[in-house]
């Protein structure tokens, strides 16, 4: 099957600054796609070429498998939803959504209709002929969405559209935005650098990094089994451990520094010998310090509603996160074992980043 989008090596200098190294990426048709990374990762960069903003630097860009490097903005079918969704303040909503289609000298009556369909889409049709500042946050929002949607295109590119809103407007949002994509059926490309809106909203997360993909793959997967130290941190918490690899009977190796020894899955020994471990505070949970993969004092108990967060200090630089139910929960300054199933966990062959 042919890619809606494709990046083959696309990338992106400005003078001595790399904003893109080269790229390749496939967006297949109906996917919804987030670009996820922290400020400079190079995401709008990704974006602005994509929608023909930008002139890439090197490389190509496929639109049904047709190149479309060179093509001009407007002749790529292509939606864009900037960060400030900068509506025009002297227009009421009803102009401002049916703008794009006068511009393309749309006849009146196809213009009506089609402005009605995206103002009911985004649920704003009573409120037509209302100005921007007449507005909340949210409802300016979703009229920026309907501006994009009422010409219909089938890839749709949001850069941070839900950034300037509060976290309740955003949840409330993130779920019209994943509503609108299923309705639509077209193809979406989302810049965040929040990772939790990443893990809801996507078919799959591409993780940026000082202008690189990290990796890319299913939320699940990026959860499961980050490939790399950053993809780790950036995406939910993880206790990271730090050890050297020891390899033992079939199914016996174990991962060593000076205060601990743990049994990990049977790893490939031909890597680095420095490996560090991957836990996730829910898969770990408290055991008898005599017998559990490691030990500690009780530095913190922090109430989190659903569970309890409890900071165990375990000699390494980082004290041990750990999730658990009230009623497991123990005391500032117990000293308590703490275990987990080692298929839960994760090894990796990276240092772990300064
Ligand atoms: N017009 C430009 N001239 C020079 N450098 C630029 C330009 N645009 C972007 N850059 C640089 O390229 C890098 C990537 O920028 P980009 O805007 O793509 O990051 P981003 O991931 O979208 O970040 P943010 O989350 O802050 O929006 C940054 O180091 C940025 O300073
Ligand atoms: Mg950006």
């Amino acid at each position: 099957m042919v890619a809606r989008l494709e990046t083959i090596g696309l990338s992106k200098r400005y003078q001595d600054v790399t904003a893109l190294s080269p790229t390749d990426l496939q967006v297949q048709d109906g996917e919804f796609l987030t670009l996820l990374g922290p400020s400079g990762s190079g995401k709008t960069t990704l974006l602005q070429i994509i929608a023909g903003l930008v002139e890439p630097s090197d490389g190509k860009l496929l639109i049904d498998g047709k190149d479309a490097t060179r093509k001009a903005a407007g002749e790529r079918g292509i939606g864009m939803v900037f960060q400030s969704y900068a509506l025009f303040p002297h227009m009421t909503v009803w102009d401002n959504v049916a703008y794009p289609l006068r511009m393309r000298k749309e006849g009146r009556a196809a213009m009506d209709a089609a402005v009605k369909d995206a103002l009911e889409m985004v649920q704003m049709g009573a409120y037509a002929h209302r100005l921007p500042r007449e507005l909340s946050g949210g409802q300016q929002q979703r009229i920026a969405l309907a501006r994009c949607f009422v010409y219909k295109p089938s890839v749709i590119l949001l850069d941070e559209p839900l950034g300037a809103l509060d976290k309740k407007l955003r949840e409330h949002m993130q779920s019209e935005i994943r509503r609108l994509h299923k309705d639509l059926g077209a193809t979406f490309i989302y810049v965040t650098h929040d990772q939790e809106e990443a893990l809801n909203l996507s078919d799959r997360i591409c993780l940026m990094n000082q202008s690189k993909i990290e990796q890319i793959g299913t939320p699940q997967a990026m959860y499961d089994q980050p490939a790399t130290v950053f993809s780790a941190q950036f995406i939910g918490y993880s206790n990271l451990l730090e050890g050297t690899l020891e390899q033992g009977a079939t199914g016996l190796d174990t991962l060593r520094n000076g205060r601990f020894s743990l049994p990990v899955i049977p790893q490939d020994a031909s890597q680095t010998a420095t490996r560090t471990l991957v836990v996730r505070p829910e898969n770990a949970r408290l055991a008898n310090p005599e017998s559990a993969y490691l030990r500690g004092r009780v530095d913190e108990v922090v109430f989190a509603g659903s569970d309890i967060r409890v900071l165990i200090d375990i000699g390494e630089a980082e004290p041990f996160l750990l999730r658990c139910g009230r009623r497991e929960a123990p005391l500032v300054g117990d000293i308590v074992g703490v275990s987990w199933q080692r298929e839960l966990s994760t090894v990796l062959t990276t240092a772990v980043a300064v």
